[in-house]
């Protein structure tokens, strides 16, 4: 089965095509970030502005990269939630007008979900294995950090998430006080790379110790203003807060998802969201995940972001068709204990 994915939910256009829910044929991303930098986040209505303009070329590039034809797309996958309502809009809409156009099936995906098959996703002829059931999924992106129990394609235990600001969204914002620009994320990578820890400077580890699977790191961006308080800080200082920074958030997800994994006895974890482009905390990951002999899967750096192949893939295994007509944008979508697709 072919599907066509489309992803709108941020500030990215992205559109896809995906062969039985791994093969990528083509993916096509665009995105709107260069307008948000000195913003220091998205701007809602500027990446809606920007996705109008860009889907139908994207649809178009989709298509013919994949060397395919409408009439060889069986249905259109699309990002109904949750994300920013105007962009959700452009996506949702337009997938509609096509389902109708075209007479094909039209699924809609939890964008969330969609991260999480992100790890079933490749280019590759040879197709490594598919994560395997039961597994924990980590989602953590610029919007959410999510813990997930999942025993089988289209079933998922929300185990818990972020009571304040997500990971992606520290990154973001621990940035801003450094002086950086948005996406805070690779930049704080970079400006910590190398750096040797220093013991004088230590962040807390958030509800590492918790007895539940939430999260907190609004208190983290807090920590980071005290100790900037309005000085001018040098290149060295600031490096050595990005370090102790980033390390501080791998820590706190790295230990609770591996906790989750023991908890519920799951050999594999899955990875997925923005912030699991992050270098470290791909190697903290991959390091407990050999000592404790449970597998870690990470999608590949263009699939970590938001893409319209995740959206293919989640809306082929957890296929249910919906009627075009009835599918409407969700902004606030989350988890229910079956996700229902539709
Ligand atoms: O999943 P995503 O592309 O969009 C949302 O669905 O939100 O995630 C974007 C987030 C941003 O907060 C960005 O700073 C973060 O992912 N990010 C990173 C890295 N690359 C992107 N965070 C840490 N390290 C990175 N290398
Ligand atoms: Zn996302």
């Amino acid at each position: 089965m072919v599907i066509l994915g489309i992803e709108t939910t941020c500030d990215e256009t992205g559109v896809a095509v995906v062969k039985d829910g791994r093969s990528v044929l083509s993916n096509i991303i665009s995105s709107s970030v260069d307008f948000h930098k000195s913003y220091g986040g998205v701007v809602p209505e500027i990446a809606a502005r920007e996705q109008v303009k860009a889907l139908i070329p994207a649809i178009d590039s989709a298509l013919s990269l994949s060397k395919l034809d409408e009439q060889d797309i069986d249905a259109i996958a699309v990002a109904s939630g949750p994300g920013l309502v105007g962009g959700l809009l452009v996506g949702v809409e337009t997938a509609k007008a096509l389902a109708l156009l075209w007479n094909k099936p039209l699924v809609s995906v939890n964008h969330l979900i969609g991260h999480i098959y992100a790890n079933w996703l490749t280019e590759d002829a040879s197709k490594p294995a598919a994560p395997a059931f039961p597994l924990i999924a980590l989602i953590v992106s610029g919007g959410h950090t999510d813990l997930i129990l999942m025993k089988e394609h289209g079933k998922y235990k929300w185990l818990g998430g972020t009571l304040d600001d997500s990971a992606g969204e520290a990154f973001d914002k621990v940035a801003k006080v450094l002086g950086l620009y948005y996406p805070g994320g690779p930049q704080i990578q970079k400006l910590a790379d190398g750096v040797i820890a220093r013991d004088s400077l230590k962040l807390p580890r958030p509800l590492l110790f918790a007895d539940s699977f939430d999260f907190s790191f609004s208190g983290l961006k807090t920590a980071v203003n005290k100790i900037v308080n309005g000085s001018m800080l040098t290149i060295k200082r600031k490096k050595q807060i990005a370090s102790e920074f980033q390390k501080s958030v791998c820590d706190v997800l790295v230990n609770k998802t591996f906790r989750a994994a023991k908890e519920f006895g799951t050999r594999q974890i899955v990875v997925g969201g923005g912030v699991a482009a992050n270098a470290l905390l791909r190697l903290q990951f991959t390091a407990s995940g050999n000592q404790l002999g449970i597998k870690v899967c990470f999608p590949r750096k263009e699939f970590s972001v938001d893409n319209g192949a995740m959206i293919a893939s989640a809306g082929f295994f957890n296929f249910r068709k919906a009627k075009a007509i009835r599918v409407n944008a969700n902004p606030g979508l989350h988890f229910s204990y079956r996700e229902t697709f539709g």
